[in-house]
């Protein structure tokens, strides 16, 4: 077990999953450095956190499709801190678009891609020369179950869900001689505004974005030779067909 406190750079942090995983890392004492589409958002800010002033905590402008704020948050960060030793990707969209999807729909599937698995390949490309200088760094991330089986129609999300998967495997292959550990977090659905449509399943029955935070609080006190790569997580259970 390792006391150490960490820098930590986290994407989708403006609630959700992101947001629980961001209070817990204050709570434990680490630095954060969040990046927000609408810095403006702060000012009715559902982020308490933010509220207590705090040098432990950095924020800028980011926007996963915009890869000069990926670099300026990244190297304002490493300014900021001295180091980044932990990069968390939860920015992430959801869209339904199914296999057959309607001409109309088409820029659904780009948007994805962008945000889902362009996104999180930019933000650690951006970080990487700063996390590989540590022997001791992390990256988490928030995939899905859609990047482990496909469960109904939704081609355009798992189809990114399953790229970002292949990225994460990727960075563990270049990383680990470095001593930079991956985690996949893969949930089904999460109790947050992106299942806040979901019928089939009670929002309390779902798994709660505290909960996340707090296996992602764990991960960071574990040891490189005991970093788990997947995570899967469901709330109710998936019957074969
Ligand atoms: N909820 C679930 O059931 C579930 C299940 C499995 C996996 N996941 C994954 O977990 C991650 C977090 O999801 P969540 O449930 O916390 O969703 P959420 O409440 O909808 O939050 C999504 C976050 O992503 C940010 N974001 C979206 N587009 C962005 C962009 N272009 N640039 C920067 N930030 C952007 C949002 O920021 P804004 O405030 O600017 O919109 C928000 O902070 C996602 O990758 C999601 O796919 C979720």
């Amino acid at each position: 077990m390792s006391s150490d406190k960490r820098n930590i750079l986290i994407s989708g942090a403006s609630r959700g999953i992101g947001r629980c995983i961001a209070e817990k890392a204050i709570q434990d004492g680490h630095n954060i450095s969040i990046g927000l589409r609408d810095i403006k958002c702060l000012k009715n800010s559902e982020l308490p956190y933010l509220t207590k002033k705090s040098e432990r905590i950095h924020v800028e402008s980011y926007d996963a499709k915009d890869k000069i704020s990926a670099n300026l948050w990244a190297e304002k960060t490493k300014q900021k801190f001295g180091k980044i030793d932990t990069l968390i990707h939860c920015a992430g969209i959801f869209k339904r678009t199914p296999l057959n999807y309607a001409e109309k729909e088409e820029n659904d599937i780009n948007e994805l891609w962008k945000v889902n698995v362009l996104g999180p390949w930019i933000l650690t490309r951006a970080c990487w020369k700063y996390l590989t200088e540590n022997n001791n760094s992390r990256v988490i991330v928030l995939v899905s179950m859609s990047g482990k089986r496909s469960k109904g129609k939704l081609a355009g999300y798992t189809a990114s869900k399953f790229a970002l998967m292949g990225l994460c495997q990727t960075i563990r292959n270049e990383g680990w001689e470095k001593g930079l550990r991956v985690s996949t977090i893969n949930p089904g659905w999460v109790n947050t505004r992106m299942a806040s449509e979901v019928e089939s399943i009670k929002k309390e029955e779902m798994t709660q974005p505290e909960d996340i935070g707090e296996i992602v609080s764990k991960i960071l006190e574990l040891p490189n030779s005991c970093i788990p790569f997947e995570i899967n997580i469901n709330c109710n259970l998936e019957k074969s067909k």
